[in-house]
């Protein structure tokens, strides 16, 4: 697949993380969409960020692409942490609202990170400057 597509594919799937979240969707499946959507995420990050260190891109698109990989591996941690109080150690209130609002925040990050790497890297790519 083309890397625009592969960059434009990142915002799709954490627009779909953010959507398919457990709350509205089920415990079961709902939580498990959402897991393999965030893993599927995290791996195109990767892939997507050492395609673009190959390339003669603007170096800022690089420390982008490296950004989102950190927010990605984060939101991880956080997702598997909130998962965890969250189920299995409710007596924690205060934890699992801090990692709730980490993995929230993340999202919102991640959103931002990759919406702007990949219509840069379009734009780049087009030379529409
Ligand atoms: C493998 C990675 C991920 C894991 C393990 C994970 C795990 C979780 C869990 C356990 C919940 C709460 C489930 C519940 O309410 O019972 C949750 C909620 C949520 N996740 Fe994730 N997640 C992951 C990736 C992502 C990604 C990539 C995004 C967006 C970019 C995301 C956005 C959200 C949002 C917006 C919520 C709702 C938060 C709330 O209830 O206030 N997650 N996630």
């Amino acid at each position: 697949m083309q890397l625009w597509k592969r960059l434009y594919g990142v915002v799709w799937l954490a627009f779909f993380s953010c959507v398919i979240i457990p709350r509205w969707t089920g415990a079961k499946a709902g939580l498990w969409v959402h897991v393999v959507l965030g893993l599927a995420m995290l791996i195109m990050t990767l892939g997507n960020a050492k395609s673009l260190h190959a390339l003669s891109v603007p170096s800022r698109l690089k420390r982008i692409s490296k950004v989102t990989i950190g927010f990605a591996v984060l939101q991880v941690i956080c997702g598997l942490g909130f998962g965890v109080v969250k189920h299995y150690l409710p007596d924690l209130p205060a934890a699992m609202q801090a990692l709730r609002i980490a993995h929230l925040v993340c999202a919102l990050a991640i959103l931002a990170q990759a919406s702007s790497l990949a219509t840069a890297y379009d734009m780049w790519e087009e030379k529409e400057f």
